[in-house]
């Protein structure tokens, strides 16, 4: 076993903060900031582009030092070690976690069975980078002699949620080719993907690790029967590239091995965009754009590592992050980031987040009495204030938030900005703040309302506030500061994992649905009659 493994609940600080949370859990934000005095100061970080203000939380400094008192109990510092240099702390599926090599930016020398893994990493680099440089200059040509435009990335989960996410977030750094998205086993989409597509000037990319993925291996069976349709079999080569561990499976494809760009098992899917899972990423943005996306990415890692545990942003956003959902039993967190161009981070977020540390089975496999993985959801300001912030001013539930967003805009519209960057202060001081019902009645008076009626009105106004928001304010959207974004939450996945002492890097909780419908697609296709409970027999022979 190399990860430490502390049941936390036996930890002495756990201890500390169950005592801490009884005294704590009746002082409201506001009445925080009023006792602690310089407590912006010491619940903020500046960082590079960054800045943090965590001091909206219902955290007092003591909070902090207790729950820093349960990182180190949990040896936070020795499980960080043991990720950085490649140990096998994917225990269940036997690797190491090395996402962080892909973008490392001290070239010391990582060792996986005797052999420094860099320059394999560098390797893969440069060739995706020179086959992106060749298609984005026009010099790769289709069947017909023109140069690619469209670019169709075929996979799911990671092969899909990343490269999907970052090339929304990166349009304004996108050069010349479109990129189209096909996920969904769903033959619609498919359908709505490939309309209009001119197959001479389109590039198909299947990214899938294991090359095994039904989703995707049936997508790209249609995509190529429709594109051998108006297409020379010969042709396949020039249209068709392919990311995986699974070289052999790619060229059984058809897959020209000249345009297979493998990958390693020590990254994981969901956090492979950085990889040669990202191409799609590349060829938006061009090769230097993806460089940045990596050294963004790389400078959080050095953070990470480097800054102590009080000014760590991963880390502090990982314990307040325990702290609801273990002290105060918050059952989700909201990702709220105030940019159009992040409006899908929390879908993203979901799989890196909720795949990693929705798990109940601790490391020395037994069945946690704790709480692990909140729901992670959320949506874009200022359109989610139009939607569901009224549960999250008013409705019962504690729900933590991150209010992510950039002080300059990409575009010069001041005056749109201004309003954009005013709700989103705004809204996390009204959290924060509520509004009373004093408040209320004088307002009500002031408006001329009568007496009867601000008696009826008044208790729907209040706002009972205390609503906890971290703040992530950085200078603007570029791909070094996404990446820098991503690996921050990276990190905050992996020190929660080990804090709850579960595996963050495996997904055993997908496997079953998998196995269940590989059953079920072979009764409704008739080769089988398996003995399925009466409500699954009802359904099957509905649709058959
Ligand atoms: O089913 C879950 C999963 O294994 C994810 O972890 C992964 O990102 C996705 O499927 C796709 O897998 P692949 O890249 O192997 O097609």
């Amino acid at each position: 076993m190399t990860l430490p493994s502390h049941n936390p609940r036996s930890l002495g600080a756990w201890r500390k903060l169950d005592k801490h949370f009884q005294q704590l859990k009746n002082t409201t934000i506001s009445q925080l900031f009023e006792l602690e005095e310089s407590r912006l100061e010491r619940f903020s970080v500046n960082w590079e582009d960054f800045y943090l203000d965590f001091s909206k939380n219902r955290c007092s400094q003591k909070t902090i030092e207790l729950l820093i008192e349960l990182a180190n109990e949990s040896e936070l510092g020795k499980a960080m070690d043991d990720y950085f240099s490649g140990k096998s702390i994917n225990v269940t599926e036997n690797r190491a976690v090395l996402h962080t090599a892909l973008r490392k930016i001290n070239k010391d020398p990582i060792y996986i069975e005797g052999k420094n893994i860099l320059t394999r990493v560098e390797s893969r680099k440069e060739k995706m980078f020179n086959l992106s440089e060749k298609i984005l200059n026009g010099k790769w040509r289709g069947y017909t002699g023109k140069p690619v435009e469209t670019i169709v990335n075929i996979g799911i989960g990671g092969s899909d949620l990343g490269p999907a996410f970052v090339y929304e977030a990166l349009e304004f750094y996108r050069q010349r080719l479109k990129i189209r998205f096909l996920s969904n086993v769903d033959g619609d989409h498919s359908q709505e993907v490939l309309k209009d597509l001119d197959p001479a000037t389109t590039l198909f990319v299947v990214v899938s690790k294991t090359f095994t993925t039904q989703e995707t291996l049936t997508n790209a069976v249609t995509v190529r029967d429709w594109f051998r349709k108006s297409a020379p079999r010969s042709a396949v080569a020039k249209h068709f590239i392919a990311v995986s561990t699974n070289v052999a499976a790619c060229q059984a494809f058809g897959i020209h091995p000249q345009n297979i760009l493998p990958m390693d098992d020590w990254v994981g899917g969901r956090f492979s965009l950085w990889s040669t899972v990202g191409i799609s990423i590349c060829l938006a943005i061009g090769p230097e754009n993806f460089d940045l996306l990596l050294k963004g990415a790389g400078l959080m890692d050095e953070h990470f590592k480097e800054a102590s545990f009080d000014k760590n942003i991963p880390v502090l956003l990982a314990l307040i992050s325990i702290w609801y959902n273990s002290f105060w039993h918050a059952e989700s967190e909201a990702i709220i980031p105030y940019s159009q161009y992040l409006r899908n981070l929390p879908t993203y977020l979901q799989q890196s987040f909720m795949e990693s540390n929705g798990k109940a089975i601790d490391r020395n496999g037994n069945q946690v009495d704790y709480q692990t993985g909140p729901i992670i959801w959320g949506g874009s300001g200022t359109n989610s204030q139009h939607a569901f912030f009224q549960l999250i001013h008013q409705g019962t539930k504690l729900i933590p938030a991150d209010f992510i967003s950039f002080k300059h805009s990409l575009h010069s519209m001041k005056d749109h900005h201004q309003k954009l960057l005013a709700n989103f202060i705004a809204q996390t001081q009204a959290l924060m703040q509520g509004k009373s019902l004093e408040v209320v009645k004088r307002e009500l008076e002031v408006s001329g309302y009568e007496r009867h009626w601000i008696e009826r009105l008044s208790p729907y106004k209040v706002f009972e506030g205390n609503r906890p928001t971290n703040t992530i304010l950085i200078e603007r959207l570029t791909p070094k500061t996404l990446g820098s974004l991503i690996a921050m939450y990276e990190h905050k996945i992996f020190v929660k994992g080990i804090l709850w002492n579960i595996f963050s890097f495996d997904q055993w909780g997908v496997e079953l649905g998998k196995q269940l419908a590989s059953k079920v697609l072979s009764d409704i296709q008739g080769h089988t009659s398996e003995n399925h409970d009466s409500s699954t027999r009802e359904l099957i022979r509905r649709i058959k």
